[in-house]
């Protein structure tokens, strides 16, 4: 199994219940729409999951593209909000179903610990070619090679604590040690960067990048990215 079999499960199996999923939604829902700095803008959410909470994002802007690379997920979104005026749901030409020059926000979530570096590499020339050049690249929830599972367990069982889930959490950690996903994190690892070689990729693809004090949802071990295209670069 690869990270992409685990990703196009029929089910999430990431989340310990169903308050925790929606919880978890609704928290990186209201952190993209808190991006969205008018109502006219045009966003992506890039590797979006179950986006359960989307249309908290669709409400603060004029159009929301959501993508993600799995097509059981890519399902779901289409039996949730197809037919929406707001939301447009990409396909499996990704990126190619939206112009250049046409996006206000990209935000890519907790994804990129999915992707091999050259891969990003490869998204970033994508991200840079769709963004207007006022536009902004989000990239949130990245890991770093500083931390590990110990930082994950911390800020799980806080978020847990303060939404009532705990016992579940509980159990669901133990049911993580002898899952998929740690068995997956063991033989393939997730991808990691520090603040320092992200943003020489970035400034490598054409984008100049700082790092935000806070990160979207839950887990503060982990950082956020925020970039513009650079004109001097083009
Ligand atoms: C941890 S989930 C994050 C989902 C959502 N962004 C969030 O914050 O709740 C990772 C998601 O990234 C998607 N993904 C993994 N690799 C991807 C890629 N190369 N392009 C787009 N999506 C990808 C997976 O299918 C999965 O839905």
């Amino acid at each position: 199994m690869s990270w992409r079999d685990f990703w196009n499960r029929e089910k999430n199996t990431i989340y310990v219940n169903e308050r925790h999923g929606a919880l978890h939604d609704d928290l990186v829902a209201k952190g993209i729409a808190s991006l969205v700095r008018s109502p006219d803008s045009v966003v992506l959410d890039y590797g979006c999951g179950d986006a359960s909470a989307a249309d908290l994002v669709a409400r603060k802007c004029a159009k929301l593209y959501l993508y993600d690379a799995a097509p059981n997920v890519r399902a779901r979104l289409a039996r949730r909000f197809e037919g929406r005026d707001s939301i447009a749901l990409l396909g499996e030409e990704a990126l190619d179903g939206v112009a250049d020059g046409a996006l206000d926000l990209i935000v890519v979530n907790s994804v990129l610990q999915y992707i091999p570096k050259r891969d990003f590499e490869t998204l970033l020339d994508g991200f840079r070619a769709k963004l207007k050049p006022t536009g902004r690249l989000v990239l949130a929830d990245v890991i770093s090679p500083a931390t590990g599972p110990l930082d994950d367990i911390r800020a799980l069982l806080s978020f847990a604590f303060e939404g009532g889930f705990l016992i579940a959490a509980c159990v669901g950690l133990v049911r993580t040690f002898f899952s998929d996903y740690r068995a997956l994190r063991a033989q393939y690892g997730l991808t990691r960067y520090d603040e320092k070689e992200m943003l020489a990729l970035l400034a490598a693809h054409g984008l100049k990048g700082a790092r935000a004090p806070l990160n979207i949802g839950h887990n503060q071990a982990r950082m956020l990215f925020e970039a513009t295209p650079d004109p001097a670069a083009s």
